[in-house]
């Protein structure tokens, strides 16, 4: 009897290889970050098609605020830009956007935007797609100890009583379940600071292709690896029984 296909509940994707895609083509970075906006699309699509409920796309780290300021300020434009154009087609697909990270640091236009989509698709029940901007796990984690040390001295919870749970509920990605599957394009193998905790368990999958060539198609191969993947979380594999 054929088993059915494993389908990860949440893909993770560090978007890498829009400034590579646009330098051997002799164009500048921020049109390979253009570029990306269409594989942000497809993967959308993609993510929607294959039956996973949440997308987290890694946009922006609070490493990358030393970029170049030009590079830096074409990101910024270009989100500020997707944000607003992009709204209405993602509602209309089911599709619900959250933004992970610190979003003050950005202008009051960007999180105006930021807010609207929130509040836009709010709705959206196929897709909850999170959208980690200025964002990086140990600022995370750094913030949520702030907060629970705050609780704790104001004597909202008992220090004893911090427990995985608790930790896990104060970071940005409280209301969503843990990654099942972190995908990196651009043949960089490293995390960069991102989800590392609810990472802990999450299979891995890395590819050489460069951010703005993703397409549906690579990513039904990464499912397909998921698929293949033997997860035990720090368990052993109950053997099946042989038949006589
Ligand atoms: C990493 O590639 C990519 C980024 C820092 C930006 C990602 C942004 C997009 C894909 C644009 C649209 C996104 C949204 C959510 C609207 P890199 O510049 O580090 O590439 P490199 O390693 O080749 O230099």
């Amino acid at each position: 009897m054929s088993e059915e296909k494993r389908i990860p509940r949440h893909v993770a994707v560090i978007m890498d290889g829009n400034g590579r895609w646009a330098t051997q083509r002799g164009l500048d970075r921020s049109e390979g970050h253009l570029r990306g906006v269409e594989s942000v699309r497809r993967t959308i699509r993609a993510a929607v098609a294959g039956g996973v409920r949440y997308l987290t796309l890694y946009a922006f780290s609070t490493e990358n605020w030393g970029r170049p300021a030009e590079e830096v300020a074409a990101l910024l434009e270009l989100f500020c830009r997707c944000v607003q154009n992009e709204a209405e087609a993602l509602a209309d697909q089911g599709v619900r956007v959250r933004i992970i990270g610190d979003r003050e640091r950005f202008p009051e236009e960007v999180r105006d935007s930021l807010e609207r989509i929130e509040a836009c698709t709010a709705a959206g029940e196929r897709l909850t797609l999170q959208l980690a901007l200025n964002y990086s796990s140990r600022s995370e984690l750094a913030r949520a100890a702030r907060e629970l040390c705050r609780q704790a001295l104001s004597g909202e919870i008992a220090p004893d009583a911090i427990d995985e749970q608790t930790v896990a509920r104060a970071l940005y990605t409280a209301e969503c379940p843990d990654p099942d599957l972190i995908l990196r394009t651009g043949g960089e193998q490293r995390l960069s600071n991102f989800l590392l905790w609810q990472g802990a368990y999450a299979e891995l999958c890395f590819t050489p292709v460069l951010w703005p060539d993703f397409t549906e198609e690579e990513f039904a191969r990464a499912l397909d690896q998921y698929a293949a993947r033997d997860r035990r979380f720090g368990l052993v594999k109950t053997p099946t029984p042989k038949r006589s």
